[in-house]
């Protein structure tokens, strides 16, 4: 497997050593700032000396390098700072992720493509609409990371194992996050016959605002330990073809009522990408919250259609 990692920062760093630790493949780490992929790489191929592992990361300021890849992982861009919401990232990170995906089109155009860069969902279309590949090919890494926080939270909460815990979060990878007490289980029991609805409640607005908590505690950049994690599963479930249930920003034609749009819902993913959309029983409020969301996502989305003439 040949893995490219589109942005050496905090994100694509991280996830180039775990891919590596893994032994997923041959990594390539591309940055447009001269030296700092091939500085990454270096540090990470004396870390496999370590290790003693065969750690083949390449690192290259080329987008051409990418060529070929099995999977690309799309981590370029700006990240937020304190006071900053994902949105306000739009129109600077659209116009980087536009100018990577017509690389990727022409030179990797049969690869499987994650995408990172935020505001997620509004990226993830956008790199569909400019690769033009497959809607099972391209999609984004965001829910997965907030029901990570949420189980987290819970297993605070309850002082319980994560292992006992399978938290739901879906929607954006934004404002519109829906993290779903009635779906996410202890042992298969719903969190919400579990705790107490203000106990829940309180979790569930704790994860929403997960993220901005450790930008504001970081005070320069955004997360990246458990993101990189995230990635790492994603990219798991493809290599050994799991088929895992893992939640993605996937692009509905009409499932959860919504149609033209990337959301994070519960996918299969296994070696060909998304193999299926998985659609939850959502009540009246959940239903009217998705939507909403979906909404906001459109609303952004129509934005980027016009400053980026798609
Ligand atoms: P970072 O600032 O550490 O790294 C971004 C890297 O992208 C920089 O090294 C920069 O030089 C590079 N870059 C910019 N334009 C490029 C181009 N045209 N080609 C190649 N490289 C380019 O940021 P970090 O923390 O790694 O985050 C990256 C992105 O991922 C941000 O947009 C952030 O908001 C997002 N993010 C998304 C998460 C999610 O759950 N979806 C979680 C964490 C971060
Ligand atoms: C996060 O949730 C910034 O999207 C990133 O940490």
């Amino acid at each position: 497997m040949k893995i490219s990692i589109i942005g050496a920062g905090n994100v694509g760093g991280l996830t180039a050593m775990r891919l590596a630790e893994a032994g997923f493949g041959e990594i390539v780490l591309v940055d447009i700032v001269k030296g700092v992929a091939q500085g990454k790489a270096f540090d990470m191929q004396d870390a496999g000396a370590v290790l003693k592992f065969d750690c083949r990361i390449l690192g290259s300021e080329d987008i051409k390098s990418v060529k070929d890849s099995d999977i690309i992982i799309m981590t370029a861009g700006l990240a937020r700072k304190p006071g900053m919401t994902r949105e306000d990232l739009l129109n600077k990170n659209a116009r980087i992720l536009k100018e990577v995906c017509l690389e990727i089109k022409k030179i990797s155009p049969g690869s499987i493509l994650i995408v990172v860069t935020n505001p997620l969902d509004i990226m993830a279309y956008l790199a569909l609409r400019v690769t033009g590949f497959q809607p099972e090919r391209v999609f984004g890494m965001g829910v997965s990371l907030d029901s990570a926080r949420f189980a987290n939270l819970i297993a605070r909460e309850l002082n319980i194992p994560f292992t006992d815990i399978d938290a739901c979060v879906i929607g954006s990878h934004g404002e519109g996050m829906l993290p779903l007490p009635r779906f996410t289980t202890i042992k298969g029991i719903p969190l919400n016959e579990v705790l107490e609805e203000d106990k829940a409640r309180a979790l569930v607005q704790r994860s929403f605002e997960r993220g901005k908590e450790i930008v504001s505690l970081l005070g320069s950049g955004s997360a990246y330990f458990a993101p990189s994690q995230a990635i790492a599963a994603i990219v798991r479930s493809i290599v050994k073809d799991e088929k895992r249930v893992i939640g993605v920003s996937a692009y509905l034609k009409g499932e959860y009522g919504v149609k033209d749009a990337c959301i994070g819902v519960p996918c299969r993913i296994g070696k060909n990408g998304i193999e299926k959309i998985i659609e939850l029983e959502l009540n009246k409020e959940e239903k009217t919250h998705f939507s909403d969301s979906a909404e906001s996502i459109r609303k952004n989305l129509e934005l980027v259609k016009l400053n980026h003439e798609l």
